[in-house]
Parts: structure tokens; C-alpha cells; sequence
């Protein structure tokens, strides 16, 4: 379906087509803007500019609805799991037994990496390095032992090697030998198994602990054109390789506004604890135009209701912590903030509600994860949605990302 729009600049008429998606978002296509105007359009934030189309997922802000695939994520969460996820997110369709049984295989098949070289180089990065730093890195030195897989292997190449160099980036600083990937366990299994296991003592892994992981990475699998997914679409659009983007996309998550705010949602909670729990006061900080302090884990850019993972993570927080049967005052804590905000006007007209990373870091604590290695479990889960992107992009043979700008510098001048 097309229609236009119609406008009038300096008494010339110009008409520019709309296009459609799935459902009622409408875009104008301005692709001849300048072409046809000289005009460029403004919009810093990208808040109301599609730069792409796409067929992954769907975000519906207003009603707080995620789709995988147009699968809702209430449903994939309870009946898929992140392998099958990755599946789904890659490939267009969830895998049947027979495709399921061949990419599970080959997951395995890839879950290796080049130790001996690995290791020197970590060796060589500070150990005190923010661990999103060290994944990035090493993911991108990754990239020069990939030269003669093809591309559609790739991705399960990434997919079974960005665990162990989560694990190994976890166990360096912890003093412990690296473990190799164990092919009898399923994904998040083996994930935990080579990031706790420890030397003469046998690892088996809390079903409970396995389930939650699985749960958690694929609430954080995909989420449209957020920042990090959107850097890595634009690195793809200058042909820059696989493991390069996805390093690059990593160091876009590691923000504190974007992924990094898992890590300063619990630090923010454990600051109001350790100053008496007056909530209230906090509260007042983050709406103090004055004060730099913002809510962590509340706000979202496309959610303007609830953020539909923020609410299931609520549930597998409150679940893992009273399974595991912890006693965790900082859940108890963030369901209050959450209370209190909820019940603030000034959260309620801006609409800011909490986000997925209000209760992850929660759920993370809960199963072992030190607090600076948040944002790394963020960057597992978010693999499949980053490279389905990236291929999607290439796919679609987009081309380059090279915005405009309106400038606003000195007019042309001479050096006396
Ligand atoms: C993720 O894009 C994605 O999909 C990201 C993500 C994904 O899965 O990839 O969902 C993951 O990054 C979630 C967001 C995690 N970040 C945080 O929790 C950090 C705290 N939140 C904010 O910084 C903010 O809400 C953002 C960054 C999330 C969204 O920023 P926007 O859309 O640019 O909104 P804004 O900064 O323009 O805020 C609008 C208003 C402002 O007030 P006014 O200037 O209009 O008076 O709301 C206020 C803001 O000051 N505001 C907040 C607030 N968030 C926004 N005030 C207090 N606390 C907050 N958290």
C-alpha cells in the first residue's frame, strides 16, 4: 500500500510517498528529500527516523509488546529456549526437530577456541579492565582465526565461542584455569559449568540456575534498532566483517544508558541501602533537573508503558530468588522503588516505567554474576538479534550509513 504526503516549501508543491509496516506504523519515505527539496531533515537521537526495515522484531511502545519473529516474547520465553531462540531470530522460523538437532550439533562442534593465542593476549590486557572492554577486544582478535569459514557458519562460530571468552574473561581475574566447553550439556549448562566450574571438584549445574540463564538470555536476544544493534548494522553497511561489528556493537551496549545500566541499576540500589533506604530522597535526586542523577533501569525510548521483559524479569528474579531460597533485600528494595515511582506524577506523565535492566541485575546476582560482568550476559544474550541484523543488512544490500548534518561552523575564511 502507498499514499503521500503533500507540502508546500516557498509556494512549490512537493508530495513524498509513505510507506507501511506489518501493522499501523507509517514512515515518509524521504530518500529524494534533498534530492527533490535540498532539503535535510532534522532529528538528533534518531527519535523519529526509521533507518531501515526490518522483519526481526517488533517493539509496540504504547501497548508494551515485544515480538520475536511475531512471536510474543510471553510466549517464546515459556515454551522456547535460547538456542531455539537463535534459531527463530537467525533463520526467519522456529527449528524443527531435524534443524534443531543440526544447529544444536554444530553449536557444540564450534564451542572451541585458539587458547594458546587467546590466552597470550589476555594475558597482556590489565586484569582490573572493565570485562566488556576484554570481551570486545578479544572478539575482535577472534576475528583473525575466522578466514576460511563461510559465512553461514560464522554465526554459530560466534554463537559458541563468545561463552568461553565470557567464561575465560570471568575466570582469569578469579585466579582459575580456563575449562573447555563440555558437548554433554545444553547451551546455558555448559555456559555456567565454564564459568564456575573449579579444578579437582566435579561441576554439576543447578537446573534451577540453567533455567533462569536460558530465561534471561533470551529476554535480552533482540529489541529492534537500539543503539548497539544499530552500530553494528552501520559497520556491516561499510562491509566490515562479523566478529568486527559484533565487537563494536559490544562497546556500544557497554553504555551506562544503554546495557551498561544493568550494572548501575544495582549499584544505585545498594547506594540507597547503604544511606538508610530513603526512597523518597531518590526519588526527588532523579527529577532534580539540576542533578544529573537519573533513575537507573526506569525510561525507554520506544516503551512509553511497561517494558514487557522488565515484567517477566520481575517474575524470574522473585522465582530464582526464592528457589534458590535467598534472602536478597535489594529485590525487595527495587520493588519498592518501582512502587514509589510508580506513583510519582512526574514518572507517570513522562511515562517512564522500568526497563528490562531494572530487575536483570538482580537475576544476574542471583545466579552467581559479579556485578561488572552484567553487561557481559547482556552481550550473550543479544548475539543472535545483533547478527541476524548484520546479515539481514546484507541481505537487504543496504547502503552505507552516512547521515547529513546541518552545520553551524565559521563560513569559509582564509589563515592570515
Ligand atoms: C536499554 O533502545 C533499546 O531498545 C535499549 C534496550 C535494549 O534492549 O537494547 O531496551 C536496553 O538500554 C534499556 C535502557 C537502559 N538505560 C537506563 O535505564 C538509563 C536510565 N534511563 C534514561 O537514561 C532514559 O530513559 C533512556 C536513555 C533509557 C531513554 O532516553 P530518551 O528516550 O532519550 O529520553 P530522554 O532522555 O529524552 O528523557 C525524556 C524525559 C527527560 O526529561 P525532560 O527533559 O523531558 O524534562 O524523561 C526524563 C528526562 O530527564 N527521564 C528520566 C529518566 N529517563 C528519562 N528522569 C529520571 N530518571 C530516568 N531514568
Amino acid at each position: 500500500m502507498c499514499s503521500f504526503v503533500n507540502f508546500n516549501i516557498n509556494g512549490s508543491h512537493y508530495k513524498l510517498p509513505v510507506i507501511y509496516g506489518t501493522f499501523y506504523e507509517k514512515a515518509i519515505n524521504i530518500s529524494k528529500l534533498r534530492e527533490s527539496t535540498g532539503l535535510i531533515t532534522f532529528d538528533p537521537g534518531l527519535k523519529n527516523t526509521g533507518i531501515t526495515k526490518s522483519s526481526i522484531s517488533f517493539i509496540d511502545g504504547e501497548k508494551g509488546e515485544l515480538l520475536y519473529r511475531g512471536y510474543p516474547i510471553e510466549q517464546i520465553i515459556n515454551q522456547c529456549s535460547f538456542i531455539e531462540t537463535s534459531y527463530l531470530i537467525l533463520n526467519g522460523e522456529l527449528p524443527n526437530t531435524a534443524q534443531l538437532k543440526s544447529f544444536s550439533e554444530k553449536v557444540k562442534k564450534f564451542s572451541f577456541i585458539h587458547h594458546k593465542d587467546i590466552n597470550k593476549i589476555l594475558d597482556n590486557i590489565p586484569v582490573f579492565y572493565h570485562p566488556m572492554g576484554i570481551l570486545s577486544s578479544l572478539t575482535y582478535i577472534l576475528d583473525a582465526f575466522m578466514n576460511s569459514i563461510q559465512e553461514e557458519d560464522l554465526y554459530l562460530h560466534l554463537l559458541a565461542k563468545l561463552p568461553i571468552l565470557a567464561a575465560l574473561t570471568y575466570r582469569k581475574r578469579m585466579g582459575l584455569p580456563p575449562v573447555c566447553a563440555d558437548p554433554y550439556l545444553d547451551y546455558t549448562s555448559n555456559l555456567l559449568k565454564m564459568f564456575f566450574s573449579v579444578p579437582n571438584k566435579s561441576y554439576e549445574p543447578n537446573p534451577i540456575i540453567s533455567d533462569t540463564l536460558n530465561k534471561i538470555l533470551i529476554l535480552h536476544a533482540d529489541h529492534e534498532q537500539n543503539c548497539s544493534t544499530t552500530t553494528v548494522r552501520l559497520l556491516g553497511s561499510v562491509h566490515v566483517g562479523l566478529f568486527s561489528s559484533i565487537s563494536a556493537g559490544m562497546s556500544a551496549l557497554w553504555g551506562k544508558l544503554h546495557g551498561g545500566a544493568n550494572q548501575a541499576v544495582i549499584e544505585m540500589l545498594e547506594d540507597i541501602l547503604k544511606s538508610g533506604g530513603n526512597i523518597k530522597k531518590w526519588i526527588e535526586k532523579a527529577k532534580n533537573k539540576k542533578d544529573p542523577f537519573r533513575l537507573m533501569g526506569f525510561g525507554h525510548r520506544i516503551y512509553k508503558n511497561f517494558d514487557p521483559r522488565a515484567k517477566i524479569a520481575k517474575k524470574v528474579a522473585e522465582n530464582v530468588i526464592q528457589k534458590l531460597g535467598i534472602s536478597d533485600p535489594i529485590l525487595k528494595l527495587a520493588k519498592n522503588v518501582e512502587k514509589k515511582a510508580l506513583q510519582d506524577s512526574y514518572f507517570l506523565e513522562k511515562k517512564l516505567y522500568p526497563n528490562i535492566d531494572f530487575y536483570s541485575g538482580i537475576i544476574y546476582q542471583a545466579i552467581g554474576i559479579p556485578k561488572d560482568m552484567f553487561t557481559v550476559m547482556f552481550a550473550l544474550g543479544r548475539l543472535p538479534g545483533w547478527m541476524a541484523h548484520w546479515k539481514e543488512m546484507k541481505l537487504n544490500k543496504e547502503p552505507i550509513g552516512r547521515p547529513r548534518q546541518v552545520y553551524t561552523g565559521y563560513k569559509k575564511r582564509n589563515i592570515k
